[in-house]
């Protein structure tokens, strides 16, 4: 299976957690969101024989109802990234992206689950070709999407809106273990995964975006 298909497949994954977010997605006590009983459903769907199956269930679950997500997370106000939980087999990371933010291609060597609770991201996927990558296809995400990628997966991430995006990623793994690799944007050249550098993307797209109406002088 390529990774094209892999994403197409997944692309529907989203489209029916949409739907049943649209149908389940009435407020309600047991709609609350709370961080600890979360991490702890992710942690024990991480011990399923398909674990990331079942944490794509979970995350499903939690983000059907955003609202309840944004109340306890708070709407995103400054883009980067933020550890919910991390061991070594697994990460859960609170990531905001900065309005129109383009994070280069990268590997995690790991599966990776993503749901949106606000705004939009779009994925495009990659593969080797060569010295070089080329683009395999692209899932475009809205908020109660969720995209399962596999262990193997290389892609780019695009907040294509003049807002703040936040999203819930969770990884098979420890996500800042050493090993990876990024994708120089402008060559398409492999190199090794820079986390200083991918955070400093985060602030210096936030930095890009005016806090404050502009005026005239
Ligand atoms: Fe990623």
């Amino acid at each position: 299976m390529t990774i094209g298909q892999v994403t197409r497949r997944n692309a529907m994954v989203g489209v029916a957690a949409l739907t049943a977010g649209a149908l389940g997605g009435r407020a309600s006590a047991s709609a609350d969101f709370e961080k600890d009983r979360f991490v702890a459903e992710v942690r024990g769907a991480n011990r399923e024989s398909d674990a990331q199956a079942a944490v794509a269930e979970v995350l499903k679950r939690a983000i059907a109802t955003p609202a309840a997500v944004l109340a306890t997370l708070g709407e995103p106000a400054t883009a980067g990234i933020h550890v919910l939980y991390k061991d070594s087999g697994l990460t859960i990371l609170n990531v905001i992206w900065a309005p129109l933010m383009v994070l280069l291609p990268h590997d995690h060597n790991m599966w990776a689950t993503i749901g949106i609770y606000t705004g939009r991201e779009d994925n495009i996927t990659w593969r080797r070709a060569g010295s070089v990558i080329e683009a395999t296809g692209a899932a475009a995400l809205s908020t109660r999407d969720v995209l399962s990628l596999p262990n193997d997966v290389i892609h780019s991430v695009i907040n294509p809106i003049e807002r703040l995006t936040g999203a819930i990623h969770i990884y098979g793994g420890d996500f800042f273990a050493p090993g990876r690799s990024e994708w120089d944007a402008a060559t398409l050249k492999q190199r090794p995964f820079d986390l200083g550098n991918a955070l400093r993307t985060f602030r210096e797209a936030d930095a890009r975006f005016p806090r404050e109406p502009l005026t005239d002088p």
